[in-house]
C-alpha cells in the first residue's frame, strides 16, 4: 500500500536541520559557536608565547592573531573622519597605493552640530561600511574628549563641550560602525583635553568633575553603544599613564562599566611594562615607532609586552591571570569582527556615502546671524556672487594629524556654488588673503598650489575692487589644519581668526552691498568684527561633499538646523580657565610631568557662562533657521516624581514660517534647591524635529531621577535631591520657551 506522507512545515524544517552537517571542525572556528565558547576554545589551544604574541604590535596598524589556528591579525585603521590611506608595514607616510582613497565624512564637531542622532547612525554605518571593505577590524575612533578649552588642537575630532551631547551623539555612530562587523575604539580615554604637552601632562580632576563631566560620553559608548574598544590616552591621570591606568582601566572601565572588549594603546601611549601587565592594557600599539622615543632594532620584541613580558611570565614575576583577560578579550573582538559569522564586504565610496556625508556636513552647519534675511541667496539672473578668502579653495580634509585623508576628490566651497549656479550667475574668487600653504600630509597630497607673494595690502585692494559689481560678497575664511590651528599635537594660541582676516572682513564690509562671513573651523572662533557682516554662518570641515554641502545651505536648498556644540566666546579670557595651572599647566623644577588643574570642576562651556552671568558670544545650542518655529502648551505628566518614576514632558512645536525646516528641541534641567553647587542648567534631552511650514508637532522627553543627580564624590555615588526642579525647553540653548517646574519627591 502506498502511503503519502505530509510532513507539516515543522517537520520540514526539522528535517532539514537534521540534515545539516554538525559543524565537526573545533568550535572557535564554529560560526554559529557562541562568542565566548570560541573564546576559551580558542584560548585552550594556544601557548604562552602565541598569548603574549596577541598583545602588541607587529606593525604599524596591525597585532598579532594566531597563524598556526588560522586565527588572523587585528587591522587597526585611522580614523574618525574616514579610512586613512594605507601605510607601508611600518611607517606613518602612506603607502601610495591608488584604491584607498576614501569618502572623507564630516569632522565629529560637525556631526555633533547636526544634533541629530539618526544622522549619527547613518555615519557610523557608512564609515564602518569603508571600514569593513579595506577589511579592517578596529576603527580608531570616535573621539569624544569635551572641550574643555576652546584652543585644544582636536576639538574638531570630537564632540563638543558637553557630555550628555557627546554621549548621546556617539552611540549611534559606535552601533553604526559595528554593525559592519568592525570595532569601534572611542577615544582617547581620558581627560585628554589639551595637545601642550600632550604625553607629559598630568590631568588633576576631582571625582565629581570625572563622573558628571569628562566620563559620561565614555560611559555611553560602552553601556549604550556597546563599544567594542577603548583608546588610552596618552597624558596621565592621578599620575599614572592612561594606558595603562589602574583607576580609570581596571576600577572604572572594566569594573564599574563592565567593559568587556579590548583597551588599545594610542600609539606609543604605553610606557611602562609592569603596569601595561597589571593595569588593564590589552594591544600595545606604536611604542617605539612614533617618534615618541628611538626605535630600537626589532623593535617589535622591545614591546614593554613582548619580551620583558614573557620573560616575566617564565621567571613566574607574572602569572597567566592577566594575560588570559587580555587574550579574551582579544579573541571576542576578532570573533565579533574578522571572524564573524555573518560575512559583510563593506562598501567602499559609494554614491550613497557620498549623498550621506554631504547631508550630514550640511545639517550641521550653523545659521548665527541673518540681518533682513540676506540668506538664503537670492542672486537676479546673471547675478555675481564674489568669494573671498583662503578657505574658499583650500582643501582642508589633507593634514590635522592622524584624522589625515585621502580622498577621490574634495568640493570646496568655491565649486560648490559653481555647481549650485552654473551660468546661472557668476561665481568669482579673490583670495583675500595667505593662510597655510602647505600641500601634503603624510604624502597625501592635495594637488594644490596655493602660493601666492602679495602682500596683504595688495590682495585686500584686489578684493575690494572685486566686491564693488557683486550681487553678494561672502568671505569664507576661519581655522585650517596647519599647526596651531586645528591640529593633533599643537593647540591655538587664541580664539581669534589668524592671518589678519579681520582687515579682510572690515574692508570689504566698507564696500559690499550684501556681505556674509562663513567660517570655517572645528572649535569655536571668537568674532569682534561680527557687526561687519550682514550673515554669519558656521562651517566645518565638512568632508569630500563639504562645498556642496555650505552651497546647500547658502542657497536654501537645505534650510539650517546646525547648532553649536560648544560656547563661542567673545573673548578667551571670559572663559573658565583663568591660570596657567588650569591650561596648558606647570611644570615644577625638578618635576617630570606637566600639572594640568582643572579647578574650573564641572563648570566647562557654557555650565562656565550660565553660573558667571558672563555672556557668550554664540551660546551652546545657538542656532538660526530660514524659518521660524513657536512653541505651544509646554506641559508635564505630573508635578511630582518619586525616584524610580519617569516624567514625561510634551511641547507642542509649529513651524510658522513660509519654508520646511528642522527644530531642535532642547531640554535643560534646573535645581535650583541643590543642597551644593550645581550648573544653572544641564541639557539631558534634544530631539530633532522636522516640519512643513504651518505644520505642529508634538514632542516629548521622558526624564528620571537619573537626569536630576549630581555625582557624590564622598559616597562615590549619583545622587538625586527631593525638592523643586524645573526643566526648561530651549530652541537656541539660551532662550527659554516654557520652564515647567516639578518635585521630586
Ligand atoms: C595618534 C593619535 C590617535 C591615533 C593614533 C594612530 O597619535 O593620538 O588618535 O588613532 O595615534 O594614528
Amino acid at each position: 500500500m502506498k502511503r503519502t506522507i505530509t510532513l507539516s512545515a515543522a517537520a520540514l524544517i526539522l528535517a532539514a536541520c537534521a540534515t545539516q552537517p554538525k559543524f565537526d571542525g573545533p568550535t572557535y572556528l564554529n560560526p554559529n559557536a557562541p562568542v565566548e565558547d570560541r573564546v576559551e576554545d580558542a584560548l585552550s589551544r594556544m601557548t604562552l608565547e602565541e598569548k603574549v604574541g596577541m598583545t602588541t604590535a607587529q606593525s604599524k596598524f596591525s597585532s598579532r592573531g594566531v597563524p598556526r589556528l588560522g586565527i588572523p591579525e587585528v587591522w587597526h585603521t585611522d580614523g574618525p573622519h574616514g579610512i586613512r590611506p594605507e601605510v607601508l608595514w611600518d611607517e606613518w607616510d602612506q603607502a601610495g597605493w591608488t584604491n584607498d582613497s576614501c569618502t572623507a565624512f564630516p569632522a565629529l564637531i560637525n556631526l555633533a552640530a547636526t544634533w541629530d542622532k539618526e544622522m549619527s547612525l547613518l555615519y557610523g554605518d557608512c564609515i564602518g561600511e569603508e571600514a569593513r571593505y579595506r577589511k579592517k577590524d578596529i576603527l580608531l575612533g570616535p573621539g569624544v574628549n569635551i572641550c574643555r578649552t576652546p584652543l585644544n588642537g582636536r576639538n574638531f575630532e570630537y564632540m563638543g563641550e558637553d557630555p550628555y551631547l557627546a554621549g548621546q551623539m556617539v552611540v549611534p555612530y559606535v552601533k553604526g560602525v559595528q554593525q559592519n562587523g568592525v570595532a569601534a575604539c572611542v577615544k582617547h580615554y581620558a581627560v585628554n583635553n589639551q595637545e601642550f604637552q600632550r604625553t607629559q601632562s598630568n590631568s588633576v580632576v576631582d571625582d565629581r568633575t570625572l563622573y558628571e563631566i569628562y566620563l559620561p560620553a565614555f560611559k555611553a559608548a560602552v553601556q549604550e553603544g556597546g563599544a567594542w574598544a577603548i583608546m588610552g590616552s596618552y597624558n596621565l591621570y592621578n599620575g599614572q599613564y592612561n594606558c595603562h591606568n589602574e583607576r580609570l582601566l581596571c576600577d572604572i572601565l572594566k569594573g564599574e562599566w563592565g567593559f568587556d572588549g579590548v583597551v588599545v594603546s594610542d600609539w606609543g601611549g604605553c610606557r611602562d611594562s609592569e603596569e601595561a601587565v597589571r593595569n588593564g592594557l590589552d594591544i600595545e600599539m606604536g611604542t617605539w615607532t612614533n617618534g615618541l622615543r628611538g626605535a630600537a632594532s626589532d623593535s617589535y620584541r622591545n614591546y614593554h609586552m613582548a619580551a620583558p613580558y614573557l620573560e616575566g611570565l617564565n621567571s613566574g614575576k607574572y602569572t597567566t591571570k592577566e594575560l588570559d583577560d587580555k587574550v579574551r578579550r582579544i579573541l571576542r573582538t576578532i570573533f565579533r569582527t574578522s571572524m564573524r559569522p555573518e560575512p559583510n564586504y563593506g562598501r567602499f565610496v559609494c554614491p550613497e556615502h557620498y549623498q550621506a556625508a554631504r547631508d550630514i556636513a550640511a545639517a550641521g552647519v550653523v545659521l548665527l546671524k541673518n540681518e533682513d534675511n540676506v540668506l538664503p541667496l537670492d542672486v537676479p539672473q546673471g547675478g555675481k556672487i564674489l568669494l573671498v578668502g583662503e578657505n574658499a579653495v583650500k582643501k582642508l580634509v589633507v593634514g590635522g594629524g592622524s584624522s589625515n585623508l585621502k580622498t577621490a576628490y574634495e568640493v570646496n566651497p568655491l565649486e560648490g556654488l559653481q555647481n549650485a549656479y552654473g551660468d546661472n550667475a557668476e561665481v568669482a574668487w579673490v583670495r583675500g588673503y595667505v593662510g597655510d600653504t602647505s600641500t601634503s600630509y603624510n604624502l597625501v597630497d592635495t594637488g594644490q598650489d596655493l602660493t601666492d607673494h602679495r602682500s596683504p595690502k595688495e590682495l585686500i585692494a584686489e578684493a575690494v575692487a572685486a566686491a564693488k559689481d557683486a550681487d553678494y560678497v561672502i568671505f569664507v575664511g576661519g581655522l585650517n589644519k596647519s599647526a596651531n590651528q586645528d591640529n593633533e599635537g599643537t593647540d591655538r594660541y587664541n580664539t581669534f581668526l589668524p592671518y589678519d582676516q579681520q582687515d579682510v572682513i572690515e574692508a570689504l564690509a566698507q564696500v559690499a552691498d550684501k556681505f556674509i562671513v562663513v567660517n570655517i573651523s572645528g572649535s569655536p572662533v571668537s568674532m569682534p568684527w561680527a557687526d561687519c557682516a550682514d550673515a554669519i554662518v558656521q562651517g566645518w570641515y565638512g568632508g569630500t561633499e563639504s562645498g556642496n554641502a555650505l552651497a546647500d545651505v547658502l542657497t536654501g536648498k537645505v534650510n539650517p538646523s546646525g547648532r553649536l556644540p560648544f560656547t563661542v566666546p567673545y573673548k578667551y579670557e571670559d572663559g573658565p580657565i583663568k591660570t596657567e595651572r588650569q591650561y596648558p599647566g606647570i611644570k615644577e623644577e625638578g618635576s617630570k610631568y606637566w600639572q594640568t588643574h582643572y579647578d574650573e570642576g564641572i563648570y566647562v562651556g557654557y555650565r562656565w557662562y550660565d553660573s558667571k552671568g558672563v555672556p557668550a558670544q554664540w551660546p551652546f545650542g545657538y542656532g538660526l533657521s530660514y524659518t521660524s518655529f513657536e512653541y505651544s502648551d509646554a506641559k508635564i505628566d505630573k508635578p511630582a516624581m518619586r525616584k524610580g518614576d519617569k516624567l514625561t514632558l510634551t511641547v507642542d512645536v509649529k513651524n510658522t514660517g513660509s519654508r520646511e525646516g528642522a527644530e531642535i528641541v532642547q531640554l535643560y534641567i534646573s535645581d535650583p534647591q541643590a543642597s551644593i553647587d550645581r550648573p544653572v542648567k544641564e541639557l539631558k534631552g534634544f530631539e530633532k524635529v522636522n516640519l512643513k511650514p504651518g505644520e505642529m508637532k508634538k514632542v516629548s522627553f521622558t526624564i528620571d531621577a537619573e537626569d536630576l543627580s549630581w555625582f557624590d564624590a564622598d559616597k562615590h555615588e549619583w545622587v538625586a535631591e527631593p525638592g523643586e526642579f524645573k526643566a526648561l525647553i530651549s530652541s537656541t540653548g539660551s532662550d527659554v520657551r516654557a520652564e515647567l517646574p516639578f518635585e521630586l519627591k
